[in-house]
């Protein structure tokens, strides 16, 4: 029912302080004085800093931060904090970690730190030779573009190439032109936009075109982590369930029903890590699910074989546009401390561990695909915040789970029955 004396049209909001406009979202939503008091504790986050990291605030939301051990990354021993609301999902980095670590763990790489800017230039009558006269352009396009940005250069950062490409389109040949930029250890969103920003008119003014778009693409595909690992079969459980594992493999990879659900896996892991840096989890997501796809077909972000030794060997690649400065990475505490328990000092090594997460949380995935299937473990996690939604406390918790577990009955109904008995 719709309620006509509720208006959604509130002028000036967001020059409200933060607890003036829960008074407002309180009166309209006619919020309960515990969900008041809910949204009025902002948790480790401090209030003016959430008022600056984005706009209209009335609260702050935590999630949890788990850290997976196990994980040897190049030689290193490291602890991996994942921010996630999922189950199973830590654990699941921690036993592959564990699986692999006494025959090395990961080796990572990185093919380097290149985000892509583009600018879409339409209107062109003469598109090829625009093409050229751009490309042509390369070292005055280097002087403007490093120009916007003084102090990446002076860490070694700055334009590197410029690439232009045709594009056939609805409205005619579009001539799109990317700006290959080194960003560092910053993502780089911010610098590569300005660059394309700055350098628009002057592509017009060459060509006679007009510009419309100027933005980072999300496809960072010379910004690709990799990494890989050995499982012994030995380890691991024997032939079976690593044949397993490699026709789940082959499954995703002829498959993208299949291949949508692989990869949400992986990004269970990278994700849960992009959060806990502060970094932007969208991004990231946008170009592991864009390059999946870049066969022609969406497929696997990771490929898995066998070893001459008969062993399970695992790999993965995908975009990794991460950074250690700007933005949310630098200003939320816990950010900080986040970066600080995995003791990277640069981009390219936050990156290359999340590559590991990755393929770490599809291996176990796909082990426990392959063999007793992921309910019996995410139901027991599930089991604990089912009790919970069923008004268990404390110890009742684990009582109340265990029940549900032994009964292969994980519901709320069931819960609350037997918390009713529990309680006598
Ligand atoms: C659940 O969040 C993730 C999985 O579905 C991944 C997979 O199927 O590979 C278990």
């Amino acid at each position: 029912m719709t309620d006509s004396t509720k208006t959604s049209r509130i002028s000036g909001f967001h020059k409200l302080s933060i607890s003036d406009r829960l008074a407002r979202v309180t009166e309209f939503a006619g919020l309960d004085s515990d969900v008041v008091a809910q949204l009025s504790n902002l948790g480790n986050l401090d209030g003016e800093l959430a008022d600056r990291l984005i706009e209209n605030v009335i609260g702050t939301m935590s999630i949890p931060v788990g850290i997976a051990t196990n994980m040897k990354i190049d030689g290193q021993d490291v602890l991996i904090p994942m921010a996630t609301e999922e189950s199973s999902v830590v654990a699941a980095v921690c036993n592959a970690g564990r699986q692999c670590y006494d025959d090395g763990g990961f080796i990572t790489s990185m093919s380097g730190t290149l985000m892509i800017a583009q600018i879409q230039l339409v209107d062109v009558t003469n598109p090829a030779s625009s093409r050229i006269s751009i490309l042509e352009r390369k070292d005055e396009i280097k002087d403007i573009c490093d120009a916007c940005d003084p102090i990446l250069v002076s860490l070694g950062g700055g334009l590197r190439d410029v690439e232009v490409r045709l594009l056939e389109t609805a409205e005619g040949t579009m001539v799109i032109t990317h700006l290959i930029v080194d960003t560092r250890d910053a993502m780089g969103a911010n610098a590569v936009n300005s660059m394309a920003e700055k350098l628009a008119p002057h592509i017009e003014a060459w060509t006679g075109g007009r510009v419309y778009l100027r933005i980072l693409s999300n496809l960072a595909d010379k910004r690709l982590a990799r990494a890989r690992a050995t499982w012994s079969c030995e380890a691991i459980g024997g032939p079976d369930v690593r044949d397993g594992i490699i026709s789940a493999y082959e499954f995703a990879a002829a498959d993208p029903y299949r291949a949508a659900t692989h990869n949400k896996g992986i990004m269970n892991g990278i994700s849960a890590v992009v959060l806990a840096t502060g970094n932007d989890t969208r991004a990231v997501e946008a170009g592991a699910h864009a390059f999946a796809a870049q066969k022609g077909w969406y497929t696997s972000l990771t490929d898995w074989e066998v070893t001459a030794e008969g062993d399970l060997s695992g790999s993965i690649e995908l975009p990794m546009a991460v950074g250690l400065i700007g933005g949310a990475t630098k200003l939320h505490p816990t950010a900080r401390a986040c970066l600080k328990i995995l003791g990277v000092s640069t981009a390219d090594q936050l990156a290359r561990m999340i590559a590991a997460v990755g393929l770490a949380q599809n291996f176990s995935a796909l082990k426990a695909l392959a063999t007793t299937g992921v309910q019996k473990g995410h139901m027991s996690l599930h089991s604990q915040n089912i009790a919970m939604m069923a008004g268990a406390v404390g110890d009742e918790i684990d009582q109340i789970s265990k029940i549900l577990v032994e009964k292969g009955q994980v519901r709320l109904d069931v819960a609350q029955e037997e918390l009713k008995k529990l309680r006598g």
